[in-house]
């Protein structure tokens, strides 16, 4: 576990104490996230400069859906969404960050989105998927 992991754990078994222990007090991680279930390269994914051009954590954490509920209001995308996708949830673990041309979905529609007004928000599959994320 890298020096930057342990401290978050640490820092949110603090805030779990401050909160009075209720796991629903969620503050979004520091540091960098790494999803490594793609074969084509890991992404490395920040919570930091995404927060603020997405403003409120709704607009990636879904609301609780009847199929299957949230244990936590950000609780990991890739528990529920996996490959394949795994009864009662349908979307798998692509579709919920994309669909294969990557074309759309959430992560594709806000960067082409944000690359119209100037910004460099990665959209070639390349650019997101990477062996070097470790
Ligand atoms: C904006 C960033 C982004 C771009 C661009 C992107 N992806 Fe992804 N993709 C993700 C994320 C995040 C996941 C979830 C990965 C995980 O959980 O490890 C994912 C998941 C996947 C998966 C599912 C895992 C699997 O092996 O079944 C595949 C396949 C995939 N991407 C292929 C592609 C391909 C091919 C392209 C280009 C056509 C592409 N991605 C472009 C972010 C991106
Ligand atoms: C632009 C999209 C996006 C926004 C906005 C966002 N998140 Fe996230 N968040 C993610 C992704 C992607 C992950 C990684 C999920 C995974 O590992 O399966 C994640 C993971 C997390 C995790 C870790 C979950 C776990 O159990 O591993 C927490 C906690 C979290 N987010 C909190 C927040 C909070 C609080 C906000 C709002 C202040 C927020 N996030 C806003 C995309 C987002
Ligand atoms: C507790 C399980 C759970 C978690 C955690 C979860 N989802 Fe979902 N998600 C679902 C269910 C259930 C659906 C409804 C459709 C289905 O059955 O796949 C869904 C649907 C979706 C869809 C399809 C469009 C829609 O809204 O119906 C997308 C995209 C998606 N989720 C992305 C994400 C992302 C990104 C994260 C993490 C930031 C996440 N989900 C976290 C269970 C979950
Ligand atoms: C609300 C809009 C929005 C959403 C949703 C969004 N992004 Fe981004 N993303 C951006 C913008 C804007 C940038 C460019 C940031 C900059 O350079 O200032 C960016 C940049 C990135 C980068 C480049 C490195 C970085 O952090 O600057 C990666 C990788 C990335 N996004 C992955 C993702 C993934 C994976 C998802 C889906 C879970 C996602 N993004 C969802 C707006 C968004």
């Amino acid at each position: 576990m890298k020096v930057t992991n342990l401290l978050a754990v640490l820092l949110g078994c603090l805030a779990g104490v401050m909160f009075g222990g209720r796991a629903f007090a969620q503050t979004a991680p520091a540091a960098p996230i790494i999803l490594k279930g793609a074969p084509v390269g890991a992404v490395k994914f920040g919570h930091t400069t995404h927060l603020k051009v997405a403003g409120r954590c709704v607009v990636c954490h879904h609301a609780s859906k009847p199929e299957k509920a949230l244990l936590a209001p950000q609780q990991a995308c890739t528990d529920c969404h996996t490959k394949p996708a795994t009864p009662p949830v349908t979307t798998n673990l692509q579709a919920a960050f994309h669909n294969p041309t990557a074309t759309s979905g959430l992560c594709i529609e806000c960067h082409q989105t944000q690359n119209r007004n100037g910004k460099a928000a990665p959209v070639k599959c390349a650019d997101c998927h990477k062996k070097s994320n470790t």
